[in-house]
């Protein structure tokens, strides 16, 4: 594992999982940004895609996987935690990518206590491990958002995206994840009846972060394949990214495994007194 931040020592890779109550929100896009921006601050990254369904992060990096989470689950009980790494695609940025299974019909393979034990195994290999994870709050989402050291919430200013926001994030409140959650705001310059300036009050969130609205600039990154932090380093978005990752690394501490294991549907529904 590389040193990381200076004044800091990393035992274990952090866990993030990014996470939207909604489809479509800008999870990949700010998923594989963030990836590559991690790498140039000289940290290893693991980039999972958590959409074992439909995942596109193999499309948004131009990678051609010839391994995926599929084949690791078949070995787990069997593999040493430096053989996980087998099974990552490596970018050309440095980024060691762990690509989603090929066919929609295999994500029923990929079941959650296996992929617990994989990220623990790769906690080992990298200094962050970044999670692009299915929309919504459910199945191996939910365990991803359990062991995550941080989760990010994006969002955007549609009033349907709000709406369920705000719900999630109350969700996330009473499984008690909601100190280590971030609220991002995607496209925060779009055009919206409501403001974003609005948005923490509204959600109850005081500490915010924005990403600008540029769909030329997103959707070139996401359709060839090259995230914008290396093809427009300078544009707004990546200079939005690089600010987002300062934060997220100024935030390190020790991490260390948690042991605590208290039923996640106890704590969505507490016992009558
Ligand atoms: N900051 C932004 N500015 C403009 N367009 C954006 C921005 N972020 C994302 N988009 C656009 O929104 C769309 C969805 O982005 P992306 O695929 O990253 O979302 P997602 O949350 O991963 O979606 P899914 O739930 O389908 O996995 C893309 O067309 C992308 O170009
Ligand atoms: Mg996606």
């Amino acid at each position: 594992m590389s040193e990381g931040v200076q004044t800091n020592t990393i035992q274990q890779g952090k866990v993030v999982a990014v996470c939207s109550a909604k489809g479509g929100i800008g999870k990949t896009l700010i998923s594989v940004n963030l990836a590559v921006s991690l790498i140039k601050k000289n940290l290893n990254v693991c980039l999972i895609d958590g959409d074992f369904q439909f995942g596109d992060v193999s499309v948004a990096m131009d990678l051609t996987p010839t391994y995926t989470i599929r084949d690791i689950i078949e070995e787990i009980e069997d593999l040493e935690s430096n053989t996980v790494t087998n099974f990552l695609t490596r970018h050309s940025s440095g980024v060691s990518v762990l690509a989603a299974p090929e066919r929609p019909e295999y994500a029923d393979l990929v079941v959650s206590e296996k992929v617990i034990t994989i990220i623990n195994k790769l906690r080992d290999n990298f200094d962050y491990i970044i999670v692009d994870c299915d929309a919504g709050i459910q199945g191996t989402t939910l365990e991803m958002m359990e062991i995550a050291d941080e989760i990010l919430v994006i969002t955007n200013l549609e009033m349907t995206a709000l709406k369920n926001t705000k719900l999630m994030l109350e969700t996330l409140g009473k499984l008690e994840f909601r100190e280590k959650s971030q609220l991002i705001i995607n496209r925060y310059t779009m055009e919206s009846l409501i403001k974003a300036e609005d948005v923490p009050k509204m959600l109850g969130e005081e500490k915010v972060i924005s990403i600008p609205n540029n769909f030329k600039l997103a959707s070139q990154s996401l359709n060839l394949g090259i995230p914008f932090v290396i093809s427009q380093g300078k544009s707004d978005l990546a200079k939005a990214v690089f600010k987002m990752t300062e934060s997220l690394v100024s935030k390190n501490g020790i991490v260390e495994r948690k042991k605590e294991n208290q039923s996640l549907l106890k704590k969505l529904f507490p016992s009558p007194r």
